[in-house]
């Protein structure tokens, strides 16, 4: 599946993506806010794009000006999502991209394909306590506070945190294009 927005084209990672990915993915203040460590080379960029970034619903973020990933975006079921008509909604996106409100706009289509294409009826999503800009992007996005976890564990990064859950269900979503 290939979605588009505006300046965005949202289509599956390739393991051709590496260079790209790593680019933007070493960077230690992109992943370690989403819970996972900065990628070390081009070959751990490839394996994680095998292991992790290949699965279904999950998407490259290209930037339709140069054709290149800059990010990424996905629904996912976990722990958060457990039911199959539910999903969590994550993202990062590159340092020298924010700003641009391109993670809100993949992220409304994103959410468009999970309500309209997927008929889920339930989209979470979360973020570690002190993530102002996740918190924004949700918040601009008509997501909708739901509870605080004291102690979240984030495995890949061998720490507990406090987080933070929101929602927007299938009815929010249709109300939010009234
Ligand atoms: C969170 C993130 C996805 C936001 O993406 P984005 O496309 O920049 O989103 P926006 O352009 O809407 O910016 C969101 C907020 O980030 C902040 N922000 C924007 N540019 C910034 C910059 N250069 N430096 C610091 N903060 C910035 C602003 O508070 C902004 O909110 P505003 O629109 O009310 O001003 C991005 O910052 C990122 O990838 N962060 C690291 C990974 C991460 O935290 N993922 C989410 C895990 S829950």
């Amino acid at each position: 599946m290939i979605l588009q927005t505006e300046r965005l084209i949202l289509r599956r990672w390739e393991e051709t993506d590496a260079e790209e990915c790593y680019k933007y993915a070493k960077d230690p203040t992109v992943g370690p806010a989403a819970g996972w460590p900065a990628h070390t080379s081009v070959e751990n960029s490839r394996q994680i794009i095998k292991d992790i970034l290949a699965a279904p619903e999950t998407y490259a973020i290209v930037l339709k000006e140069t054709g290149l990933p800059i990010g990424s975006i996905g629904l996912h079921h976990n722990d958060l999502a457990k039911d199959e008509d539910e999903a969590e909604l994550g993202y990062w996106i590159g340092v020298p991209y924010w700003g641009q409100g391109l993670v809100p706009e993949a992220a409304k289509e994103v959410l468009r394909h999970a309500f309209e294409d997927l008929k889920l009826a339930r989209v979470w999503c979360g973020y570690y306590d002190g993530n102002i800009k996740s918190k924004r992007v949700q918040e601009k996005l008509g997501f909708k506070y739901q509870r605080t976890n004291e102690n979240v564990p984030v495995e890949q990064m061998g720490e507990i945190r406090k987080g933070h859950v929101n929602l927007m269900t299938r009815d929010d979503w249709e109300k939010s294009l009234k």
